[in-house]
């Protein structure tokens, strides 16, 4: 990566690191990110991360300087066992620490489970829910021998309803996602894995998020201050709050400026706003530069080499010469060093760790140690078996994450029918297997998993099927099935018979841009569901008055056409329900769980009631296409409420097979104080150690040494001089001093400042179960702020609660000053506007039965 001649500042360069002049150019009109530097370094008294702090720094001031050079940087792709693994630390007893997809379980590993994905979980609304699964991932890393595990995903939020990605993360609303992150990163962290929020940030859609064939850069989302304070860091927040290990840098530009080199991303918002003490990592390969990126606050290269396997590396022995040579100052390697340590002090672990039992790239139990230089023959994988009892969590978890959109006539629970009819490939097995498809790239029989890097591989996949053949056997129910949607006539024999109950199941899928399933780079060309589900659906429907739709999908579809027939008696969401799929939906089907799960986004009419879209093709000719953020924080429910749009299934909303009642709302305002700015500034960074500039220090130790072909070292090639040492043509640059800095207003514990948290207002009320049934139910909170580019209203709250028939159970929710305020860019801090304001209580966002004015 080039830096343009034409500007005198490295400052300057980190913005606007481009392979082409021209680019830079063209670019001063639009869209630019200004720089902060220097990089924030480690504050020893930050709450949570005391400890840590105290141990990183026992074990950095011990290392030199190739030593912290081989924490920080990969060994690349392939070279080690892990999707990314860094170097080692043989002289301390470190081992290079692993690094391993993915946010729904252990990718590329046997003996392991399949979650449910993280946007299914996130319909249950159930924070207990939400950590047991983070927990119960984070125990399969652990003890396969991962150390940082790649999620959970708050990003993409879900900007577009067609955006690839969505599904591994939560829902189309920060709170509830930001609930879902904080959740989950408990979870794994509590196991000893660290956990990585990722993919920071504003990285909204795979098409161009790596440039493209004949685009020179990657996308830019060009998002302004309060958009993203408000909506997309948002959930961040929670995840820092919660202690976060890690963040992973995404491959996307923001305000033209790659997001792994942008300076006021990482060391102004995530390090300095934030407080976030870990360490930040590139998504692989979104690594631009070598110093910039150093300087603007990265501090791991995944997966380490320039690009896969070029046996290059902006890092590795071009960062031991930038450091010797004075261009990155040392206090940055050191508090690179002391980040990466102290997540892993943090999160419990001790130096001496247990073997990697897997390998990523062959099930083979020998094989090479150095996948792709085929080198270090060995055994590689143990086979072993990490799932324990997670089987029943994963069904429950999905049965309880099942949304049931319609049910009409009682239609559901199904009671000892005669007989069912199920319709649709989506019932069925991948005739290629549960993993026929490499990283679930097709969309062939059950769809349980999107595709991509935020897969695992299934230990087994429980068709709908599979247990619906099961419970109807042990029933007496007769069942015949047709799993091809274009077997219209054997299916229309079927569901044209007497007592006939019809169970059609459809899809929709969607994944990472890396893979192309049907013409669908990544995200969705269409909302409608795919295998001609929606014609399906209708030439049933059309012949058989009990018609009973499930969709397994990774977001919402367009159901205009038949979801109001009167013979689909009911509907259900099932999201991506993991290897259990089969059982948790027969579960829900016949009222062995009482659905209450919520669907965490919007079902509009039409693709075009959503406001935004994916830019499909260029827009800025040869240069980055760009992607203007002009709905502001109006995305999802949001667009929809301010537009006046009616969409089909509103955010939130959810049906169970018993009814609740609301009433009695009341607001109590609590005792907080005023909210003081944070003052002051930060201390002088230290640095931990000293090195030497004699180059000959940094030579490969021996002669004897393994050279490893394609592997990232942290030595010099050649010592005769630094410049034919590193081989970049722009080598030398300087970076900031790392003087002291003012504190930011909105900054102080991890997460901001901590009176954000102060709570403001308690809002109360009861909820009734009226209908005969137990069931849970899930009370949302909501607020009008009440400024004219306010959402009407946004979540603020919710629980599921278990209520029993005729009992009451009161909703309690906690309203905090962050809860309340709205970004202000002008005093770059959080203030709680004048406008009037109204809390809301209801089943979903459009059924806010109770509300009442915040006095405050
Ligand atoms: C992007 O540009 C907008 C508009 O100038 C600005 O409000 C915002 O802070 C910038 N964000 C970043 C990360 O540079
Ligand atoms: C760096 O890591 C590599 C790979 O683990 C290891 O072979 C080497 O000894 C490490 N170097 C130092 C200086 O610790
Ligand atoms: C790239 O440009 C070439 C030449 O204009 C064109 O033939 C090709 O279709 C373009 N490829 C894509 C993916 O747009
Ligand atoms: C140093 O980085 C440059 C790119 O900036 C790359 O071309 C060069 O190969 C790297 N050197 C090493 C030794 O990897
Ligand atoms: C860094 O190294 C380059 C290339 O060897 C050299 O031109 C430059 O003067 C060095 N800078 C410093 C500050 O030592
Ligand atoms: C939408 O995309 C799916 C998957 O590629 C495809 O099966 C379906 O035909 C498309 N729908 C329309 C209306 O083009
Ligand atoms: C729907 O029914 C028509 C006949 O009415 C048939 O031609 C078509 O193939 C059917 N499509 C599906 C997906 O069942
Ligand atoms: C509903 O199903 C019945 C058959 O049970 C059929 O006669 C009728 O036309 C269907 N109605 C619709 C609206 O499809
Ligand atoms: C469906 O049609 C059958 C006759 O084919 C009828 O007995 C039954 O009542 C109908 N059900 C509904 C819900 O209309
Ligand atoms: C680093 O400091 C130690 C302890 O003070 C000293 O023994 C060593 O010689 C120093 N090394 C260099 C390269 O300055
Ligand atoms: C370093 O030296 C090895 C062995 O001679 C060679 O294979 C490798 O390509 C060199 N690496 C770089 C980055 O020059």
């Amino acid at each position: 990566m080039a830096f343009s001649k034409l500007f005198g500042s490295a400052l300057v360069l980190a913005q606007l690191a481009s392979s082409n002049h021209v680019q830079v150019e063209e670019r001063a009109e639009t869209a630019h990110s200004e720089p902060f530097y220097p990089s924030p370094w480690m504050n020893p008294k930050a709450i949570g991360w005391e400890d840590a702090y105290v141990k990183a720094k026992d074990f950095v001031s011990q290392m030199t300087l190739l030593e912290k050079v081989n924490l920080t940087t990969g060994v690349g792709w392939q070279s080690e066992q892990c999707v990314g693994q860094v170097g080692s630390v043989p002289r301390l007893g470190l081992r290079g620490l692993c690094l391993q997809d993915s946010p729904l379980g252990v990718r590329f590993a046997d003996y392991v489970s399949a979650f449910p994905s993280g946007q299914t979980v996130a319909a249950s609304f159930d924070r207990s829910l939400m950590y047991q699964r983070g927990k119960a991932m984070g125990q399969e890393h652990k003890d396969k021998g991962v150390n940082v595990m790649l999620g959970p995903s708050a990003g993409p939020l879900g900007r577009h309803p067609e955006g690839g990605r969505n599904w591994e993360g939560f829902a189309a609303d920060p709170w509830l996602t930001g609930i879902g992150l904080a959740e989950t990163v408990k979870g794994i962290q509590d196991t000893g894995v660290i956990a990585c929020a990722k993919h920071f940030i504003v990285n909204e859609q795979e098409h161009f998020r790596q440039g493209g064939p004949n685009v020179s850069d990657a996308i830019s989302s060009n998002v302004d201050d309060k958009t993203m304070h408000e909506l997309y860091l948002w959930p961040f927040v929670d995840a820092v709050r919660a202690g976060v290990g890690s963040f992973m840098c995404s491959y996307n530009q923001v305000n033209n400026s790659y997001a792994c080199q942008n300076s006021k991303l990482l060391n102004g918002i995530l390090k300095s706003e934030l407080g976030f003490q870990g360490f930040v990592m590139s998504d692989w390969a979104a690594q631009h530069s070598g110093a910039s990126s150093a300087v603007a606050g990265l501090d791991m290269t995944m997966p380490g080499d320039v690009a896969f396997n070029d046996g290059k590396s902006y890092w590795g022995t071009n960062l031991t010469l930038a450091v010797i040579n004075g261009t990155i100052p040392e206090y940055r390697l050191d508090d690179m060093a002391m980040r990466i340590m102290a997540a892993f002090f943090k999160t419990g672990n001790v130096i001496e760790q247990p073997q990697i039992n897997f390998d990523s790239w062959t099930k083979d139990t020998n094989g090479p140690m150095h996948y792709y230089a085929k080198e270090g023959e060995q055994q590689i994988n143990w086979h072993v078996n990490v799932q324990r009892d997670h089987r029943n969590l994963i069904r429950d978890v999905a049965a309880k994450s099942t949304v049931l959109l319609k049910n009409e006539n009682n239609a559901l629970p199904l009671k000892s029918p005669k007989f069912l009819a199920v319709i649709g490939e989506d019932a069925g097995p991948n005739p290629k297997g549960p993993n026929g498809c490499s990283d679930r790239g097709c969309d062939d029989g059950t769809l349980a998993m999107g595709w991509g890097s935020g897969t695992a591989d299934f230990p087994y996949l429980v068709t709908p099927l599979d247990a619906l053949t099961m419970k109807t056997a042990d029933d007496g129910t007769r069942l015949e099935h047709v799993i091809d949607n274009y077997a219209w006539d054997s299916t229309k024999t079927l569901v044209s018979q007497a007592d006939v109950t019809a169970l059609v199941f459809v899809n929709a899928d969607s994944g990472e841009g890396y893979i192309t399933v049907d013409g669908n780079e990544g995200d969705r060309n269409n909302l409608t569901l795919w295998g001609s589900g929606d014609e399906l659906i209708k030439n049933v429907s059309s012949l058989c008055n009990n018609t009973i739709v499930v969709i397994h999908s990774t977001g919402p579809t367009v159901v205009t056409e038949w979801y109001d027939s009167p013979n689909v008696t009911a509907i259900l969401w099932a999201g991506l329900p993991g290897q259990e799929s089969g059982r948790s939906i027969v579960d829900v089907l016949y009222g062995k769980v009482n659905p209450a799960a919520r669907t965490p986004f919007t079902w509009g009419a039409k693709r075009e009631d959503y406001g935004t879209d994916i830019i499909y093709e260029p827009n800025n000719g040869a240069g980055a296409p760009q992607q203007d953020f002009t709905e502001g924080v109006m995305i999802d429910y949001r667009y929809f409420d301010y537009k006046n749009i009616t969409p089909i299934f509103e955010f939130g909303f959810g049906l169970s097979y018993t009814t609740f009642e609301y009433s009695n709302i009341k607001v109590e305002k609590s005792g907080a104080g005023e909210y003081n700015p944070t003052t002051g500034s930060t201390t002088e960074a230290p640095t931990f150690g000293n090195f030497s500039t004699d180059l000959t220090d940094y030579a490969f130790p021996s002669e004897s040494f393994p050279y490893i072909p394609y592997y990232i070292y942290p030595y010099l090639n050649t010592t005769s001089s630094a410049a034919e040492a590193s081989q970049d043509p722009d080598y030398g640059q300087t970076a900031a001093d790392p003087l002291p800095r003012p504190a930011p207003a909105a900054s102080d514990e991890p997460g901001g400042n901590r009176q954000l948290w102060d709570v403001m207002q308690t809002v109360t009320a009861t909820v009734t179960n009226t209908g005969s049934l137990v069931g849970d139910e899930v009370p949302q909170l909501y607020v009008a702020l009440g400024g004219p580019s306010d959402p009407p209203v946004q979540l603020r709250g919710f629980d599921r609660m278990r209520i029993e028939p005729g009992q009451s159970a009161e909703f309690r929710a906690t309203l905090t000053r962050r809860d309340l305020s709205n970004w202000d860019v002008a005093s770059q801090n959080w203030v709680i506007s004048d406008h009037p304001k109204t809390v809301y209580v209801g089943p979903s966002s459009r059924k806010l039965v109770l509300s009442a004015p915040l006095e405050l």
